[in-house]
């Protein structure tokens, strides 16, 4: 990637580059945890808890349930808990630091529950056909659109027919106040907030870019739907996250 000034965040291609977003995770992971809660407004708990609430638990007696871009585990505890600790679940993400601080995440839950694998999710050897369930927070938003079309190729091939998924992102909301107000927040006060609690100013702004050029899961939902899945919008808090949820 070119050069970049320290305090403005790369804007190019290079961005969307997996080992660039798994180095920028490795970077944010001691500090991963205040940043989500903070930019999604201390709502990221419970966006989690409504995604994974949006799955029917009892479809399936054990359901294998991925976790794609699974981050420190945040879903772990709220999956074994809505499926009634029947759930297999499978976290799977690219940064080392990440799988490490997820690691520890699974050693407080029920042994045997959690299995942590650590791919690209767009270049995997995950089974085709494996999941009865699959979900992902926040994990959507450092890809690219082409990649967008790989992963919704990728949740596709992971599904059993029938399988259900749902999936969340940070938004831009459709209310020009809301707008203005969350734009605001990503592009000033994170990298504040960041500067102050982690002297790392830059990675938060990267949050700020994602956010900005992301803004909301309907292009992805046209893409899943493209690969014959079956796909509905969900909005949280005014579209400040929105969701697909669906079937193959
Ligand atoms: C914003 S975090 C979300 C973590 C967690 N799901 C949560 O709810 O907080 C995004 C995660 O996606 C992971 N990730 C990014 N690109 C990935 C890829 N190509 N394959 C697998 N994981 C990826 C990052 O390492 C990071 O841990």
């Amino acid at each position: 990637m070119s050069m970049h000034h320290p305090n403005k965040p790369p804007t190019g291609p290079g961005i969307y580059d997996p080992r660039f977003v798994s180095d920028l995770f490795d970077r944010m992971s001691s500090t991963y945890g205040i940043t989500n809660y903070l930019s999604s407004f201390g709502f990221s708990e419970r966006w989690r808890r409504q995604c994974i609430a949006q799955l029917d638990w009892s479809a399936a007696e054990a359901p294998v349930c991925y976790d794609l871009m699974s981050g420190m585990g945040e879903c772990w505890a709220d999956i074994l808990r809505q499926s009634q600790g029947r759930a297999q679940v499978i976290g799977v993400d690219i940064s080392p630091e990440m799988i490490k601080r997820s690691r520890q995440t699974a050693a407080r839950l029920p042994a045997g529950q959690v299995q942590i694998r650590q791919e690209n999710i767009l270049d995997n050897d995950l089974a085709t056909g494996s999941a009865d369930m699959l979900i992902s927070t926040f994990g959507l938003k450092t890809f690219s659109e082409a990649q967008l079309e790989q992963l919704a190729n990728q949740i596709s091939r992971l599904l059993k027919p029938g399988g259900q998924f749902s999936l969340l992102e940070i938004s831009a909301p459709p209310n020009r106040f809301l707008n203005i107000l969350f734009l605001f927040y990503l592009k000033n006060i994170i990298p504040w907030i960041g500067k102050i609690f982690a002297g790392d100013n830059f990675s938060y702004k990267m949050l700020g870019v994602y956010c900005a050029r992301f803004q909301d899961c309907r292009p992805f939902l046209d893409q899943l739907a493209r690969e014959g899945l079956q796909v509905e919008f969900r909005t949280y808090f005014f579209g400040c996250a929105t969701g697909v949820v669906g079937r193959k």
